[in-house]
């Protein structure tokens, strides 16, 4: 091959790839609006079943705070508290923590806390529970997570967070007592963060969202 056709071969590949690196680009730009959309979408409607019965007029994702470690709620990765408001007052917030003692993994779950202390809601996000054991948490699998809805740090005493077996309130799971203790706790200890933090948790600026 002569200099000249190296040259031109060359160029021509460059061309190519500057077109589909454009391309790429343009995709892209054209794709990232619609996918965040998507992905906050995703986002609400797994929150949602922890905001029952709540009134607000803010958005949930825009008042996202992320709590790196140490934080003093469960777990030891970032802790997420979303804000909502009603008319600019606190409304309800919405913790989602690790319980990372249960049986087979961590659990991260999703609660909701009324301004007023009392749980709105509580959803398992992700788990490793043995099906038909601890799997029971999961609100598709059992009732088990519904016992918790209205019950606030007082109600029951701190002591009282815990399952009937050890002298707590809540009822057991059927063969598996590490994935509900793992919970409650992680529960009880949300509560009582919150009830240390309530103004600092919804005066706090939202974390930036990362690019
Ligand atoms: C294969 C296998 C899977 C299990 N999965 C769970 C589970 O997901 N959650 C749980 O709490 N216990 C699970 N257990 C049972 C625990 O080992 C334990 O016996 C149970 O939690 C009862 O604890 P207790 O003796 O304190 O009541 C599993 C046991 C086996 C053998």
């Amino acid at each position: 091959m002569s200099d000249r056709s190296i040259v031109k071969t060359g160029m021509t590949l460059g061309m190519i790839a500057a077109v589909c690196t454009s391309l790429v680009a343009a995709t892209y730009q054209l794709t990232k609006d619609r996918i965040a959309a998507n992905e906050k979408a995703l986002l609400e409607q797994s929150l949602q079943p922890a905001l029952t019965g709540i009134f607000y007029d803010s958005g949930v994702s825009e008042s996202r705070l992320v709590l790196q470690p140490p934080h003093g709620l469960p777990g030891n990765d970032p802790a997420i508290i979303y804000r909502v408001f009603a008319e600019g007052e606190p409304a309800a917030a919405l913790f989602v923590v690790t319980a990372r003692d249960g049986f087979a993994g961590p659990i991260r779950i999703v609660l909701g806390v009324e301004a007023s202390g009392s749980v709105t809601g509580v959803r398992i996000l992700q788990h490793r529970e043995t099906p038909g054991l601890g799997d029971k948490i999961v609100s598709a699998r059992s009732d088990w997570v519904y016992q918790f809805d209205g019950r606030s740090m007082g109600d029951p005493q701190l002591l009282g967070w815990a399952l009937k077996g050890d002298g707590g309130e809540f009822d057991q799971l059927t063969g598996a007592s590490i994935t509900p203790r793992a919970v409650i706790k992680a529960i009880r200890d949300t509560l009582v963060y919150f009830d240390a933090n309530r103004d600092a948790i919804f005066q706090a600026a939202a974390t930036e969202a990362e690019e």
